[in-house]
């Protein structure tokens, strides 16, 4: 049987990071194929799609999109690989930004034609907080893509991080032949054998004379070229990667698997296993015996018949085993942790034990929050937790029936502390007219059809024009009686902090001007 130690360094926790359709999906997808999870590209979505039937998944078959974020977990030359998956779609919620909390890399899956996108943006930003190691991944190169060093360019100068390609293209769309591994200094040329079949590779030297009649006289000479201009650059620096300072960049195709394989091993290779992880009680060992974990994610009513609520919590250290106690820090309450549950593949499973780096779901009682630490019986620590993420959407929101106010206020107050919304008040009023502030409109949908299904109340919002969020750090007089442009609020949270709901540049400096004694917090997260 493998030790604790050997268990903890096999595993590699990720989440792979993308603008909508730049093929996160196919990707992942492939990764399973490659890793032997499924036996053919296409199952994943199939399982999926079979998968739909709860309640809560309603909104997701209506919209055809994911609303939540999962995570697949297999087996790979060794490796136990835990992938975490992000909704994809713009609509993503604030789940998708707690997810990488829990990972400790990042693949960033980059469309060749389209380059760095918004979404690819806010979520490298995400990451980047959190220095881990970012691997950027250029997919689609069997299209016409833009010029492979353009987009490196564009990557440091968008996202300000260092990159080094691992790989080069041979060509790209139909002529794209496959890449040139700059470790090995070999080529490594692709054929197609179907899309849901592992590339064929046939390995040549770059000063190998039959090349030309592998990969074609033009295409021999602009590599041989490119070889030597990227001979010129920087050294690659694996301490760099590992802080997150320097993305080693990749090209292939998802769809045709070309370069797939090369990639995973490389990244693998790279990525580190669990690290230590900051707590209140300073830095926890992963490896060290002593199980502790956090939760980042609470999904609720998956399956409404019973009023089911799963908690996700990522294994910092030690080993889970299922009859064990354990204690969780909030509450100051020691429990078992019921049907914890992992999720192989595309399906679920209970599992009897876990170790530091993967994720389980445990049933929630109804006592976890998200960022709740739960450790062994005698240890009290805290993990640090998990910001909420700046709002970017508004609406003012009540109850339609002014007689359902107590459900209503019941309502909204437990979904906002499950973290699946944010609710504010206006200072010296009560939780009967609130503000929802939310990352994606999704979460405005499942926080409608919550609030109809579980409370009984049905809601009327209206939308507020503010698209930002900050808090108040310090303000001597009264909150009411503040200057205010037309298109920004005072806004006070749960925890009875404040902050200002605006608009843009320009309000910021206008109510710093005309509140004498003013401090605004500027960081990222609230
Ligand atoms: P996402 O999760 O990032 O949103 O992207 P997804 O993998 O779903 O891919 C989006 C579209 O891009 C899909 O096409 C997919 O087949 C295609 N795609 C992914 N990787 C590649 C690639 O390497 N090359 C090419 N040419 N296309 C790629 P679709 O038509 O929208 O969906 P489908 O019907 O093929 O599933």
């Amino acid at each position: 049987m493998a030790s604790l130690k050997e268990e903890i360094s096999r595993r590699r926790t990720f989440a792979i990071i993308s603008h909508p359709d730049a093929g996160k999906t196919t990707l992942t997808e492939k990764f399973l194929l490659y890793g032997g999870a499924i036996a053919q590209a296409g199952e994943v979505k199939g399982k999926r799609a079979r998968a739909a039937t709860s309640d809560w998944m309603e909104i997701e078959k209506q919209r055809g999109i994911s609303v939540t974020s999962s995570v697949m977990q297999f087996r790979h030359n060794g490796f136990c690989i835990n992938i975490l998956d992000t909704p994809g779609h713009q609509d993503f919620s604030e789940d998708t930004y707690r997810t990488l909390m829990a990972a400790d890399s990042a693949v960033m899956v980059i469309d060749g034609a389209k380059g760095v996108e918004p979404q690819t943006r806010k979520l490298f930003k995400v990451c980047a907080l959190r220095h881990i190691p970012i691997f950027t991944f250029v997919n689609k190169m069997d299209r016409e893509t833009r010029d492979p060093l353009e987009l490196c360019e564009e990557v440091e100068r968008e996202l300000g991080i260092a990159t080094y390609p691992m790989n080069w293209p041979i060509g790209c769309g139909r002529e794209f032949k496959g890449v040139y591994d700059r470790e090995k200094k070999r080529i490594l040329h692709f054929t197609d054998a179907g899309h849901a079949q592992k590339a064929a590779v046939t390995e040549a030297e770059l000063d190998d004379p039959a090349l030309p009649e592998l990969i074609g006289e033009k295409l021999t000479d602009i590599l041989r070229d490119d070889v030597e201009l990227l001979g010129a650059g920087a050294e690659f620096d694996l301490e760099a990667v590992r802080c997150g300072k320097l993305s080693p960049v990749f090209f292939g195709s998802a769809l045709t698997n070309f370069g797939v394989e090369p990639f995973l091993e490389s990244f693998l290779r790279m990525t580190p296993p669990p690290l230590s992880r900051q707590s209140d009680e300073g830095l926890v060992d992963a490896f060290s015996p002593d199980f502790s974990a956090f939760v980042f994610k609470i999904q609720a009513n998956m399956n409404k018949a019973h009023r089911d609520r799963l908690a996700f919590m990522r294994i910092c250290s030690g080993k889970f085993e299922r009859e064990a106690e354990y204690y969780h820090v909030q509450s100051g309450k020691k429990m078992r942790l019921s049907q914890p549950q992992a999720m192989m593949a595309a399906e679920r499973e209970i599992v009897d034990e876990a170790y530091a780096g993967d994720i389980i779901g445990v049933f929630d009682p109804g006592i976890f929050s998200i960022g709740d630490t739960v450790t062994v019986p005698g240890k009290k620590f805290r993990y640090s937790g998990i910001p909420s993420f700046e709002p970017e959407l508004f609406r003012s929101v009540s109850p339609k029936d002014t007689m359902k106010r107590k459900q209503f206020i019941k309502g909204v107050q437990q979904i906002a502390q499950e973290g699946a919304i944010q609710i504010f008040k206006f200072p010296g009023s009560g939780y009967e007219d609130i503000v929802v502030g939310v990352v994606g409109a999704l979460q405005f949908d499942v926080f409608e059809y919550r609030m109809r299904s579980e409370y009984g109340v049905e809601l009327r919002m209206e939308g507020l024009p503010y698209s930002h969020l900050i808090r108040i750090k310090g303000y001597e007089g009264d909150y009411r009686d503040m200057t205010l442009c037309t298109d920004s609020r005072v806004l006070q949270d749960l925890r009875d902090r404040y902050f200002i709901a605006y608009c843009g540049a320009w309000s910021l400096g206008f109510l710093t001007k005309h509140n004498p004694g003013l401090v605004l917090d500027d960081q990222l997260s609230v």
